[in-house]
């Protein structure tokens, strides 16, 4: 995908800031010199400090210039992530996810799917439809409690395209990643083991936990450097992990992406420790550039690693239908499958079966990317132009999520309370952890097109945290 001239400029004063060339509180040099130098228009230079603004990077003096940004990023304070929480959560979840509102009234940027507008409808529709035709009453029938033999195996080939070795027979089929998650953590678990988590973490993971009755150790995922693996070396001395659950590809809510030196460090520190890694790969497809990210999986010779997905994001979400490749822990995840009930339905496995089977796949994946990163390159301009200054968020490189810092002196709860009244839905930052840590935060998903409507909910939204009060 092509890199606009003013991303390229801010990713290269990034570099020289990340490098150490441009140290914290060093003057940056002018828009004009820059101009010179980049050999480039005035505005294009703009657009660039613009963004490292928003990343946080530089902060602008009035009448002075750009500096590089001198306040350290809100790290947790020392010891805290060794700090075991209970999982008491200030959210109700029902809250969050219930539909108490008239939906007709209301921007959603709070449902991690695909909008209405770009869900593949006519792709599962027909598929689903010429399945029924075909199989008719033997969908009538109970299926394998580990999934369709068929499928399994198209999962298997499509993952090896990514360096994922799975094994077809070691596969389970499960009603999506939330599933996947609750059947790893239980596989490898007992009520009152801690676990670590990232932090944030998506709230239907931490509500699968407090159901668990597991104690948590929330490891910070940093705005720059993604998963603190560090902090997990160190929470390891001090405790018995039995597990971390991580989203290494597009984490939601941050969009954070683990290179793959991280990913062999992270499996690293949990041989070291023999602790099982539960890796949610659910956003792993929906990548805007380059190659497909590979998984821990990718590294794996143990068997410590359980590697989970669903097509709920790159497909839709009503058709419940997921993997767990459980590894070494495979009897035991596979008794709490058949435990848990039923196979999922067998017109969602045939369906999927014949998507993954074919070109058809592979060719929606190809626009949904491009149409995920251009409302995510809209959303960001949007937040640029209708946010306060101080606002802060990364662009991320696939998913569908954006992780937006509201100015510290903005009253987030006021600033809610005027969103639920205008219509505007956006997903709290205190929902996504334990601890208070993200009060100051809301997550924004850009998984749907814009509309006037759409446009004009985010304006009013940014205007109110913009208003002096
Ligand atoms: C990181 C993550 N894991 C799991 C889920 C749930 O996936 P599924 O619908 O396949 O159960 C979500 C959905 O929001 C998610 O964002």
């Amino acid at each position: 995908m092509k890199q606009y001239r003013y991303e390229e400029i801010a990713a290269d004063i990034e570099s020289k800031i990340t490098g150490g060339q441009y140290l914290p509180g060093h003057k940056l040099p002018s828009v004009r010199a820059q101009k010179e130098r980049y050999q480039t228009s005035l505005s294009t230079i703009q657009s660039a400090y613009d963004d490292l603004l928003l990343k946080g990077l530089v902060e602008s003096v009035p009448r002075s210039g750009y500096f590089v940004r001198t306040r350290p990023e809100p790290l947790p304070k020392a010891g805290e992530t060794m700090l075991i929480r209970d999982p008491v959560f200030r959210n109700n979840l029902a809250a969050i996810t219930s539909e108490n509102l008239q939906r007709s009234a209301l921007s959603e940027f709070n449902v991690a799917a695909p909008g209405d507008l770009l869900l593949p409808q006519q792709l599962l529709l027909k598929t689903m439809q010429q399945v029924i035709r075909e199989k008719g009453a033997a969908l009538l029938k109970y299926y394998p409690a580990n999934g369709l033999a068929a499928l399994r195996e198209a999962i298997t080939k499509r993952a090896a395209h990514y360096n994922t070795r799975l094994q077809a027979n070691e596969l389970l089929i499960t009603d999506g990643a939330l599933q996947a998650i609750y059947i790893a953590l239980s596989a490898v678990c007992a009520p009152g083991d801690v676990i670590a988590i990232e932090s944030p973490c998506i709230f239907s993971v931490l509500e699968v936990i407090r159901v668990l009755r597991l104690k948590v150790v929330e490891i910070p995922i940093q705005p720059r450097t993604g998963f603190d693996i560090a902090a997990l070396q160190a929470a390891c001395s001090i405790h018995a992990l039995k597990a971390v659950v991580v989203t290494p590809n597009f984490h939601n809510p941050t969009g954070a992406l683990m290179s793959d030196e991280q990913k062999r460090w992270l499996l690293q520190v949990a041989q070291t420790n023999n602790m099982a890694i539960i890796e949610n790969d659910i956003y792993g497809e929906l990548f805007f550039n380059g190659q497909r990210p590979c998984t821990i999986r990718s590294f794996d010779n143990s068997g410590l690693v359980m590697t989970c997905s669903s097509f709920a994001k790159s497909l839709a979400p009503g058709v419940r239908l997921g993997w767990l490749s459980p590894g070494r822990f495979y009897s035991q995840a596979e008794q709490i499958r058949f435990a848990i009930g039923s196979a999922v339905s067998p017109v969602y496995q045939e369906t999927i079966l014949r998507i993954v089977d074919s070109s058809a796949y592979e060719k929606h994946l190809r626009t949904f990317r491009q149409q995920l990163q251009a409302q995510c390159n809209q959303s960001l301009r949007l937040i640029k132009d209708y946010f306060p200054a101080g606002t802060r968020v990364a662009k991320p490189q696939g998913g569908y999520h954006l992780w937006v810092q509201l100015p510290e002196q903005q009253d987030t709860a006021s600033f809610y309370r005027y969103c639920a009244q205008a219509g505007v839905r956006f997903t709290p930052g205190s929902a996504f952890s334990f601890s208070n840590r993200y009060d100051q935060y809301f997550r924004l998903v850009f998984a749907d097109k814009y509309t006037p409507a759409k446009e004009a909910a985010l304006r009013k939204a940014g205007a109110y945290a913009a208003t002096p009060r």
